[in-house]
């Protein structure tokens, strides 16, 4: 009998390559996992230390100071009206991400099935297998965006779930968020929007899927990326009043509760824009410094992404560029594989390091190069 082995962990995989990073003076460049470098404000530091939470259990679908910061922050972000109560508490997403499908098929036994982006963040994929469920990624059009065309009507009768990620990791690529409502509504299958990158919208405005209504939608959001909090373990999710009570009720059950400082300080976070801009603004000049040393390392044009804070670069093979990157650059990176096999010719570079280290890059990539 043979039971569930988990996977390798992907960035796991990265390891073998190492010693050949930290080989090079000044060390590895890590640029693989999209976690943040810079610091979050002061402020958000100290309400982490002074809420004087720390004695009782917090509550599991937020507090309400909590829950009404978020519903300030979708209204001046978005113009969007959203009740506190249909407002829940993450540990961050990805617990939300990878745990919701077995939540969703409790709750409809008959489906079993979760669509996602063919190349997408892999805890998509993961959550619905750890839920035993059928995972079924969805085609991405040329540009980046789902084609919900060529979701199969079997494959749509029996979901339980569609993900829509946007701006999108890897790719960078922002979806059409109404038309994902629109097909939700209209096939009666729950929509989850994971926002988590919206402040990082380089074309246009930040979208929610939320602009479409309620109905139907939840939107998932985090303050890991927004305000450089991934250590502190706190997001939201935000939408249709039946789905979102549900999850309140069953992850109460589970014992899901962001702890009472962490709830604190993503208050001060939430009520903040001045260090999002600074944080944008970090990126913006990341990507354009990076996207252009390495283009003239491969001698061909790396895209900059519509949104969040990576470069996916179309490449012969994902993992001979990765190695060659970590030879040359003492860089590590993601072969695209790791976000899907459609992913496997590009990789994606994570733009998180400080300005310095992407230059002691740029300034080897220049040496191997001469
Ligand atoms: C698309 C996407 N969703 C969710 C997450 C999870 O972030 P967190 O759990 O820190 O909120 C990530 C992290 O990289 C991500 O890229």
């Amino acid at each position: 009998m043979s039971g569930f082995v988990p996977p390798p962990y992907p960035y796991d995989r990265l390891n073998r390559l190492k010693p050949i990073t930290e080989a090079h003076a000044g060390g590895t460049v890590d640029l693989s996992i999209g976690t943040p470098f810079d610091p979050p404000p002061a402020r958000v530091v100290e309400a982490l230390s002074s809420s004087g939470t720390e004695r009782s259990y917090p509550p599991s679908i937020g507090t309400l100071p909590f829950r009404e910061a978020a519903q300030r922050w979708i209204r001046r972000r978005f113009d969007v009206e959203v009740e506190p109560s249909q407002i829940g508490a993450t540990i961050g997403s990805k617990e939300f991400v990878a745990t919701l499908p077995q939540w969703m098929q409790l709750r409809t036994p008959s489906r079993d099935t979760v669509l996602f982006p063919a190349i997408a963040y892999p805890s998509y994929e993961m959550g619905a297998i750890l839920a035993g469920c059928r995972p079924v990624p969805v085609r991405l059009l040329p540009d980046g965006r789902m084609d919900l065309d060529s979701i199969d009507p079997a494959d749509a009768q029996r979901a339980l779930l569609l993900w829509v990620n946007s701006p999108g990791n890897p790719t960078g690529a922002l979806d059409d968020l109404d038309a994902a409502a629109r097909w939700g509504r209209t096939n009666a299958v729950p929509v989850f929007s994971d926002e988590c990158y919206v402040e990082f919208t380089w074309t246009g405005r930040g979208r929610t899927i939320l602009e479409s209504g309620l109905d139907g939608v939840v939107a998932v959001h985090s303050l890991s990326k927004r305000s450089n909090l991934a250590g502190v373990r706190v997001g939201f999710y935000a939408g249709d009043a039946d789905l979102v009570a549900y999850l309140q009720e069953v992850r109460k059950h589970v014992g899901m509760m962001v702890p009472g400082p962490a709830q604190a300080a993503a208050v001060a976070a939430l009520d903040d824009d001045e260090h999002v801009e600074l944080q944008r603004s970090r990126y913006r000049s990341r990507l354009d410094l990076l996207a252009e040393v390495l283009s003239q390392w491969s001698e061909q044009p790396v895209p900059l992404p519509q949104g969040a804070f990576y470069l996916w670069v179309p490449v012969q093979d994902g993992w001979e560029y990765t190695e060659r990157l970590a030879r040359d650059g003492g860089a590590l990176v993601s072969p695209g594989e790791f976000y899907g096999v459609d992913g496997a010719r590009f990789v994606r570079v994570a733009v998180v390091q400080p300005d310095e280290r992407i230059q002691l890059v740029a300034d080897r990539l220049a040496a191997a190069a001469r």
